[in-house]
């Protein structure tokens, strides 16, 4: 087991030593897992190809580091608990002894369909036990999962499948979410028809509907499962092999498929799991996010297990039947950390407090927040009213690039302030550098963070395009990670995210990139043009505002545009990147260079109606008034 700090001494003895014996102190945590052979170098750098190796020439198997090592005691122990949508259905234990016989079983039914070492599998499910399942036989025969969330749609799906070139679905015939049933498979269908590289799916029943088998292609999987072998030795792999492939949107071009390799990723989400969470055997962990985002990844899964610990899985979302469901299920199941995003407590708290009546939450320990700022009025209701002044929050400020938590109380030891991440977790070296690179010492500053030395969980490359992996992330400043966060370190040494400074919005904890949205919009055929911009939401946190430049309508007028282009963003991205609201105008603000000035986009969109500062380089300053006319209008004031 890694180990556990239990003091802010010794955070802040361990964080210094971290920072300067960086190899001396991962080499100590990565001594307490399983190896079958011990890395000879410990880190190779350097930012400007970049590439970073850690635990180099390391043989060893994550699966083997969750379950081998553990079974001898804990193979009794529940490993996953899997509460379903409709509180009226039994939830499912899975022990650490079941949990290994159903992968052993699945890593056999991967192999036996010609899946190998190296392969990419996707992975497009609701939140079922198979989902997990899945993973881990990937990582236990050595190939590389792809997983993409199941709200994405086809055209998403299949792009992503593409670039993975992956050769293997593993989906399900369809979803519970709420009182809706999502068609998995018809949509996985849809996908698969445009790509040509999947030859198997792999397809877990959940709803029990009619779906279209493809003779040849599609495989039903308990057929597959209850026919296969339980014995399965793991593969060998390297500390650098890749363990999965997510893709996260950028403020350009096509999503990012990011690359995670096996040993440095297991130890840093072990590391900072028992350490952020102040995890405890026997303890009941409930993160609510989808494994089809970094969160469920590192915090669902991989870390939890890789501590032994037992891990809720939710399936269903926050508000259905009512919005008691979270802490009904915190209650039946004793739930001592609980870990979600602002979006999901903004929602719950503005559904009033009397959903909490009547549960006990005594069980709670500690209260987790990640993947938006987090306001101080839902801080102070998480804190009062779920946590009843007991339980530290800790705010977790952190990447799918970085694969784990880097900014982020530890839990009851650091000391904590509302909408603050406060202090790096060990072996991360934040600096805040000005819009010139210039570094701003010492507390007070504002700024852009970055990252200056590398950790072991951190992304490699993108797959298939390292150039863009150093562009995007490594060429802004040279010398360090840049993260395309804003960032402020007070004047106590505290960081308080500010959002992102580049053109990526987070709309309730969804990272979505502008460029992307607007090149769905664009393929509606009667769009000329669009910019799509974040503006403050009470719920989302941002919500989406789209510009659409269209001059020709059909029989609906404006208000058919208007519901089309909803749609269109439906089917290229998925429902939940569909605009809050579409203004529908002639042009947009752009300079002689033919650049659209966003900053008055935003303004307009945040409701402001002057002080636009330097529009003298507009080609089309009168546009500004028709914007300003427009969203008038449409946010009907
Ligand atoms: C972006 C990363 C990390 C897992 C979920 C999101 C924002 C994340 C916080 C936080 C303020 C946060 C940042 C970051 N973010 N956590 N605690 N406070 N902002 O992962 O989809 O890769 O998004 O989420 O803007 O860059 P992601």
């Amino acid at each position: 087991m890694v180990p556990k700090i239990s003091t802010l001494g010794g955070y802040i003895f361990e964080y210094q030593k971290s920072i300067t014996n960086p190899t001396g102190f991962w080499t100590n945590i990565a001594e307490s897992f399983y190896w079958r052979k011990k890395w000879d170098t410990v880190l190779d750098w350097n930012f400007t190809e970049p590439s970073i190796q850690w635990f180099i020439n390391g043989k060893l198997n994550i699966t083997e580091n969750i379950f081998e090592r553990y079974l001898f005691h804990r193979g009794d122990q529940p490993a996953i608990i899997w509460e379903p949508n409709d509180p009226n259905e039994e939830f499912v234990t899975l022990t650490y002894h079941q949990l290994f016989e159903r992968v052993k079983k699945f890593s056999n039914v991967l192999l036996s369909h010609g899946v190998k070492k190296g392969d990419r599998v996707a992975i497009y499910m609701p939140m079922i036990p198979e989902l997990p399942i899945a993973m881990l036989a990937c990582a236990r025969i050595g190939a590389i999962h792809s997983v993409v969330f199941g709200g994405f749609s086809a055209q998403s799906l299949s792009e992503r499948i593409q670039d993975a070139g992956a050769t293997l679905l593993v989906t399900a015939d369809g979803g519970y979410r709420g009182s809706k049933t999502i068609p998995i498979k018809e949509i996985a269908d849809e996908a698969m028809d445009h790509c040509s590289c999947v030859k198997t799916a792999i397809v877990a029943r959940r709803t029990g509907e009619q779906v279209n088998m493809v003779a040849g292609r599609d495989l039903w999987w308990h057929d597959l499962e209850e026919a296969a072998s339980p014995v399965h030795k793991a593969e060998e792999m390297d500390s650098e092999d890749p363990l999965f492939i997510l893709y996260t949107s950028g403020s350009t071009g096509k999503a990012k498929g990011l690359v995670h390799t096996t040993a440095g990723y297991m130890v840093y989400t072990a590391y900072t799991f028992r350490n952020v969470f102040q995890y405890s055997d026997g303890d009941i962990y409930f993160c609510s996010a989808d494994i089809g985002w970094v969160t469920g990844h590192s915090y669902l899964l991989y870390g939890p297990l890789l501590t032994g610990a037992t891990t809720l899985m939710f399936e269903g979302i926050p508000t259905w039947p009512n919005a008691g469901r979270y802490w009904e299920i915190v209650d039946k199941h004793k739930v001592n950390q609980f870990y979600t995003a602002p979006t999901a407590i903004r929602s719950l708290m503005a559904l009033g407090n009397e959903w909490l009546d009547g549960k006990h939450l005594g069980s709670l320990k500690v209260l987790g927040t990640v993947g938006e700022p987090i306001n101080e009025e839902a801080w102070h209701w998480y804190h009062d009213h779920v946590g009843k002044n007991r339980c530290p929050i800790v705010d977790t400020w952190w990447q799918t690039e970085t694969g784990g938590i880097m900014i982020s109380p530890l839990a009851g030891i650091i000391p904590t302030k509302p909408s603050f991440a406060t202090l790096p977790m060990m072996g991360v070296h934040p600096v805040i550098l000005d819009a010139n690179g210039k570094e701003l010492h010492g507390n007070s500053v504002e700024g852009n963070l970055c990252i200056n030395y590398p950790w072991p969980g951190m992304a490699r490359t993108i797959w298939g395009d390292h150039k863009r992996f150093r562009d995007t992330y490594f060429s802004t400043y040279p010398g360090h990670y840049f993260t395309g966060d804003g960032a402020k370190r007070d004047e106590d040494g505290y960081y308080r995210i500010l959002g992102r400074v580049d053109d990526v919005i987070n709309v309730s904890g969804h990272r979505l990139g502008t460029a992307e949205i607007e090149n769905a919009i664009n393929g509606h055929p009667l769009v000329h043009e669009s910019a799509v911009v974040g503006f403050p939401h009470p719920i989302k946190g941002q919500g989406i505002y789209a510009y659409v430049v269209c001059t020709e309508f059909s029989t609906g007028g404006e208000e058919g545009i208007r519901t089309s282009v909803l749609k269109t963003v439906s089917k290229f991205i998925g429902p939940f990147a569909r605009p809050d609201k579409v203004q529908i105008v002639t042009g947009l603000p752009k300079t002689r260079s033919g650049k659209i000035m966003r900053r008055i986009l935003r303004k307009i969109a945040e409701n402001q109606v002057d002080n636009f500062g330097d529009t003298t380089t507009l080609l089309n300053p009168e546009i500004i008034d028709e914007l300003l006319e427009g969203a008038k209008r449409l946010n009907g004031n």
